[in-house]
């Protein structure tokens, strides 16, 4: 019988919302096992990457792939080319893969070739919307692991219904809302609404979907939408660089009422989210995170992988129609609840400790 400190777990990262959901993994088999830290440089910019790793206190990277931007073939076909080589060096028993971003889907596939068994975090999510490059990753990362933990029951579902064995599955909960409860103390205790001279209540966007950010023709009219709506509240938007970028070439105006900065820390983030009277979102990770801290999340997608964040917590979808948006951010501010959506349920397993349910279980399989 092999020694527990015998296990080798290698984890892959490479885009910011990998960051916060590795974390609590990583920190999980802490001492129990040997783990190796792979980051695949999808994100680069200190203030998509860095910064997580500092704030979250993930240990450095023991390998950076460093591939950078690319089209989705591109982007995957490196990540596949340089992680080969590493992966066959290192042999682990599980590779580690979190989400739904190329990077997920790219170590997927090099370590199933080389029969090398993957766990998959936070499978399971389905949005049924092929259109959305995340929903193929998911589908391709879930079809090849050999071990799948899901957030939420509805993952369980869907997993069985595409024919996944039983002892697969595993039901934990959400590793993003372990990092929430673990850091939301700190995040608190920054000021970051005074810092910024934002007066009480305010609406913080975010907007990087290529569904929305891609096409001016859908783009200007979301924003002049938030333009309305800053005439009478204040509006903050942090801004991706993918919308940074499309808006410089497309020249597209945002109101000048809208405060635009620069995309923030984990903890800034999770502070100005946590005081929003509102937020509008197309983030997958940000549905769940309001619904977690009771904030009204209105989310500007046609569907939702996170259902649960629908059915049990404070997010309501508006496709991608101003009007929606503007009369649910309406009904939001009118709930008079100082930010706290009422009637909302945190969904089970979102407690805190999905990392330790998932900890075990890793090691019993390895
Ligand atoms: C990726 C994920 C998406 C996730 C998002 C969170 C995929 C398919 N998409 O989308 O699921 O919600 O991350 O942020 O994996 N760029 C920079 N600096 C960086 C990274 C990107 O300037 O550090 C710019 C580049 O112009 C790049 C563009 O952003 O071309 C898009 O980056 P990419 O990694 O392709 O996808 P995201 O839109 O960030």
């Amino acid at each position: 019988m092999p020694s527990e400190v015998s296990k080798r777990f290698l984890h892959v990262v490479g885009a910011r919302p990998n960051f916060m959901k590795a974390a609590p993994v990583l920190a999980a088999l802490a001492g129990r096992a040997e783990q190796t830290l792979v980051h695949t440089g999808q994100h680069y910019d200190a203030a998509m990457s860095e910064v997580f790793f500092d704030q979250l206190g993930l240990p450095a990277p023991d390998v950076d792939l460093e591939v950078g931007s690319g089209s989705h073939a591109a982007q995957t076909a490196q990540i596949m080319t340089r992680f080969e080589p590493v992966l066959l060096e290192r042999r682990p028993d599980f590779v580690v893969v979190y989400g739904d971003v190329n990077s997920t889907v790219a170590a997927t596939l090099v370590a199933s070739k080389l029969l090398v068994r993957v766990a998959h975090v936070e499978a399971g999510l389905r949005s049924r919307d092929r259109k959305m490059p995340e929903e193929i990753n998911r589908l391709v990362t879930d079809t090849l692991a050999d071990l799948l933990f899901t957030p939420s029951t509805d993952g369980d579902d869907n997993l069985r219904a595409e024919g996944v064995a039983a002892d697969k599955i595993h039901f934990v909960g959400n590793v993003m809302i372990d990092t929430l409860v673990r850091l939301l103390p700190a995040a608190a205790a920054l000021g970051t609404r005074a810092r910024l001279g934002l007066p009480r209540p305010y609406v913080l966007v975010t907007l990087h979907r290529p569904s929305n950010v891609d096409d001016p023709a859908t783009l200007a009219p979301l924003l002049a939408a938030l333009g309305r709506a800053a005439a009478s509240h204040d509006v903050v938007f942090p801004v991706h660089p993918r919308t940074r970028g499309r808006l410089a070439e497309s020249g597209v105006a945002v109101p000048e009422r809208i405060r635009l900065l620069e995309p923030l820390g984990y903890l800034e983030f999770l502070d100005l989210q946590r005081e929003a009277a509102a937020v509008i979102t197309d983030s997958g990770g940000i549905q769940e995170e309001s619904t977690f801290l009771g904030v009204p999340c209105i989310t500007v997608r046609e569907n939702t992988e996170r259902p649960v964040t629908v059915t049990l917590g404070t997010n309501v979808l508006v496709g991608r129609d101003p009007l929606r948006m503007l009369a649910e951010l309406e009904r939001a501010l009118e709930g008079g609840t100082g930010g706290r959506a009422t009637g909302a349920v945190r969904p089970p397993l979102w407690d805190g400790r999905a990392a330790e349910r998932i900890a075990p279980i890793l090691l019993e399989r390895a």
